[in-house]
């Protein structure tokens, strides 16, 4: 796949002073419940980036968004809550801004010292942030010397803070934006083969295009999950009560005919988990072939297509895994998602590359017991991930190359 060539200047090359004042974007987009965050991965993967600031003796600025408050002042969205991760984290003093701009945001630069952070309220809270607005840009870059982009999840939106901010101050990218483009382009652009991409989730709708792309690159598509039922019923075999995007039937078609052409040995369940009613107690039973019964509705794969999905992935030099293979969140209907992690991890074990990307596929690795550290590279961006994987030229990236 021919991809433009990206002028990337990495921070490491900046020549970042003792005293200077440096922006940094992150994706703090964590979970968070009464306060708490359940999943600080986000959070520690910056740790690189801001410990190489805080060793050079910057101060240091986060600039974040968290859910989507519409460009309104909502307190479930605020980043407060997240200061005492950061400071915990990072080990250095960190103080919260409650704005991101104005005399406040001013202010509160000014007195940062040597080494300190800075976290700012949530940058979704003004609605010109995701307008990509020019003077809301201005004034982020107010009183500030670099800008560094690390918010690898946040790089496929053209928002002030990701493309607009490179105009005003010299930007650079940071360590986790840098071990995410060198594990995603190594799969997209000289991926080791056998190549086999598996992709899992609710709707073929989300993946169309990254199915498409895959398809001029892998060796194998496995395909499971709910998505699975769409490309089952395109091929005339019964889904029962599964969920089917009727829609898309069509367009599932065009993938398998792609799929045929390009020579892609393309997999789909041969057998399913089924239950009358989705519940967690649930008495599941195991289809004897593709089809699933009248009356049934497909919730995970079964053993043999376990069996013949690992023996393909343990073949694999290089894996990308974006989606669930089941409604792994209920116990009865997660051996599907958590086998194809552990044959992941060992396959990652015997020499290949292992790229996953996705919320939910991350959370499913962590919940069968696979640590992040046996999969070659966790993407912390799902959206980002899959983008990039299209063959898409992401604004933030655009916007970076272009102010170099
Ligand atoms: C994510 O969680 O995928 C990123 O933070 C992007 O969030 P968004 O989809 O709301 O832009």
């Amino acid at each position: 796949m021919t991809r433009p060539v990206l002028k990337l200047k990495r921070v490491q090359d900046t020549n970042i002073e003792k005293g200077s004042t440096v922006l940094v974007r992150v994706d703090y987009n964590v979970p968070l419940k009464d306060g708490k965050v359940s999943d600080d991965t986000r959070i520690r993967e910056t740790e690189k980036t801001i410990k190489y600031l805080i060793d050079k003796k910057a101060r240091i600025v986060l600039i974040a968004h968290l859910g989507r408050p519409k460009g309104k002042v909502d307190p479930k969205y605020s980043l407060e809550p997240l200061r005492s991760y950061v400071e915990n984290i990072m080990g250095a003093k960190t103080y919260f801004c409650s704005d991101c701009v104005g005399d406040v945001a001013r202010e509160a630069k000014s007195r940062l010292g040597d080494g300190e952070i800075l976290l700012c309220e949530n940058l979704r809270f003004h609605p010109e942030e995701e307008k990509n607005d020019e003077s809301f840009a201005k004034q982020l870059a107010d009183g500030c010397n670099y800008f560094v982009q690390d918010a690898f999840g946040a790089i496929h939106r053209a928002h002030s803070s990701t493309s607009a901010i490179t105009k005003y101050l010299p930007s650079s990218i940071g360590f986790l934006l840098q071990k995410e483009l060198e594990y995603l382009d190594k799969i997209v652009t000289s991926p080791q083969r056998p190549f086999v991409a598996i992709i899992g989730g609710a709707k073929v709708s989300d993946k169309i295009d990254v199915l498409l792309s895959l398809l001029d690159s892998v060796d194998v598509l496995i395909i499971g999950g709910a998505m699975a039922y769409t490309f089952l019923k395109a091929q005339d075999v019964n889904t029962g009560k599964s969920l089917v995007e009727d829609d898309k039937v069509e367009e599932a078609k065009k993938i398998i005919l792609k799929a045929f052409k390009n020579n892609v040995e393309l997999l789909l369940p041969a057998d399913h988990i089924v239950v009358k009613e989705i519940k967690e107690d649930a008495k599941t039973e195991t289809t004897q072939s593709m089809a699933v019964p009248d009356d049934y509705i497909g919730v995970d794969i079964g053993e043999r297509s376990i069996a013949i999905f690992g023996e393909k992935i343990l073949m694999a030099k290089t894996i990308f895994w974006n989606g669930p293979m089941g409604i792994f969140e209920m116990p009865p209907f997660s051996n599907g998602t958590f086998s194809i992690a552990k044959k992941v991890a060992e396959a990652t074990k015997n020499g290949a590359i292992s790229v996953i990307g996705g919320g939910d596929t991350i959370n499913a690795l962590k919940k069968s017991g696979v640590k992040p550290e046996e999969i070659s590279h966790c993407s912390t961006g799902g959206g980002a991930s899959l983008e990039f994987v299209e063959g898409k030229l992401l604004p933030g990236l655009e916007a970076l190359s272009k102010s170099n």
